[in-house]
């Protein structure tokens, strides 16, 4: 099936899904997408470093198809065992180092992360996978959550493809595009049953209050300034997170070895655009009083080194093979977004006091 491209419909469902990096923001979508609209047996395996939060999988803590490992995927016996104890036939890895300013100051565990423990993961795939009988590994899947910022910066014009050459600008970036290429290389060497996903800025409910949506709702909730990089004339594609989880897992049951598939939001703004709009929604939702409009919070800072200046995604190709489209537009997921943080303060409280860390200590120290 592999060079064709019709979606391969003849291979059985995947029965137990390993997914790394459960517990961030599109990690937990993931695995609540899957236990919501499929019948699977999921593993979450992930590290929990700063930017995960188990208060994102509450709904699913219960659920007997869901178990949570503690576990970092560069270390070879942790995965190893996983791999042994759970014996999935589909892996989901979106464990990653995933935040751009924070690789331009501590570069290296990017490179740990992202890098190591990829080639870990494939490595253990490989190994468990090999050992079963031809037809079952046939069934199997790795499928390698990517981004689109592995392919560098566009101008005003154009859009990536999957056949977009890699440029890379940032530690972050440089990083994912090595991790991709390890997955393909594993693939053509070794016949790992790999598929690769490339996608477009993510927003959405729970995103960790680092990336550019989550801290300019929560700054303007707290008349804090709303720091824009540059001129904010730099755009992002933007995609709904949830329809992101829906695009991987339809890759992963329909998408070809081999493959590559952007998902993109067909929703491109500039920066500046994106934090007005955010700012309007707040004075909405959450009138701000004898202070004023929060677009008086907008401040204009320092560029970050290196700042990509336009993503977009040409997701035509993967709407014609998957028939995957965003369904969500930026106004409606951007409403959603905004709604959800207000109502969701204790979320937003333990984010911010860290207490939702102290608490996974607690709970987690063991494993
Ligand atoms: P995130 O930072 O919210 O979550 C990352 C998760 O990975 C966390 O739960 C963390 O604990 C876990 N993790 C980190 N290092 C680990 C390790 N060594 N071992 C095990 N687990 C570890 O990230 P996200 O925004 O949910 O992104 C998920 C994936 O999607 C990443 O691979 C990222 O590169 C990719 N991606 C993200 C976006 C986006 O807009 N957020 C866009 C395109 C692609
Ligand atoms: P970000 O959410 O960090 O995602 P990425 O760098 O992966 O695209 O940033 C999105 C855009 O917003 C990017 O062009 C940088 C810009 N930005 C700001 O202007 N101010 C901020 O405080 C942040 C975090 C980002």
């Amino acid at each position: 099936m592999a060079g064709s491209h019709s979606p391969d419909s003849s291979r059985p469902e995947p029965r137990r899904v390993l997914v790394t990096g459960g517990a961030g923001f599109i990690g937990s979508a993931m695995v609540r997408h899957l236990l919501a609209e499929s019948r699977v047996e999921v593993l979450n395996f992930d590290a929990l470093t700063y930017a995960a939060n188990l208060l994102s999988l509450e709904s699913v803590a219960d659920d007997p198809r869901y178990r949570f490992v503690r576990g970092d995927v560069r270390d070879v016996g942790a995965v190893g065992a996983a791999f042994a104890e759970f014996k999935p036939d589909c892996v989901l890895h979106l464990a990653a180092e995933s935040h751009v300013d924070r690789s331009l100051t501590g570069p290296l565990a990017f490179v740990e992360t992202n890098v190591v423990g990829t080639a870990v993961l494939l490595q253990a795939a490989r190994e468990h996978w090999g050992r079963l009988p031809p037809a079952q590994h046939a069934a199997c899947r790795f499928v390698h959550v990517s981004t689109d910022e592995v392919f560098g910066s566009l101008g005003a014009e154009g859009k990536f493809r999957p056949d977009t050459p890699y440029e890379p600008s940032s530690p972050y970036s440089a990083s994912k595009a090595g991790s991709d290429h390890l997955v393909r290389a594993w693939g053509r060497s070794f016949g790992l049953p790999v598929v690769v996903t490339n996608c477009s800025n993510n927003y959405g409910p729970r995103q960790f209050p680092e990336k550019l949506v989550p801290l300019m709702i929560l700054n303007g909730l707290e008349d804090k300034e709303l720091p824009v990089y540059g001129s904010g004339g730099n755009v992002r594609d933007w995609l709904f997170v949830d329809d992101h989880a829906r695009g991987v897992w339809t890759a992963a049951r329909r998408g070809r070895v081999g493959a590559t598939y952007l998902f993109g939001g067909g929703a491109e703004r500039d920066n500046l655009s994106v934090v007005r709009e955010i700012c309007a929604l707040l004075d909405e939702l959450r009138p701000p009083g004898a202070s004023g409009p929060r677009e008086r919070l907008i401040r204009f800072v320092a560029d970050r080194p290196g700042h990509d200046f336009r993503y977009a995604i040409d997701a035509s190709a993967t709407t014609a093979e998957l028939d995957w489209r965003p369904r969500e537009s930026f106004t409606s997921g951007l409403r959603r977004t905004v709604q959800w943080y207000l109502d969701h303060e204790p979320w937003i409280e333990a984010v911010r006091t860290g207490a939702y860390r102290r608490w996974m200590e607690e709970n987690y120290a063991w494993r």
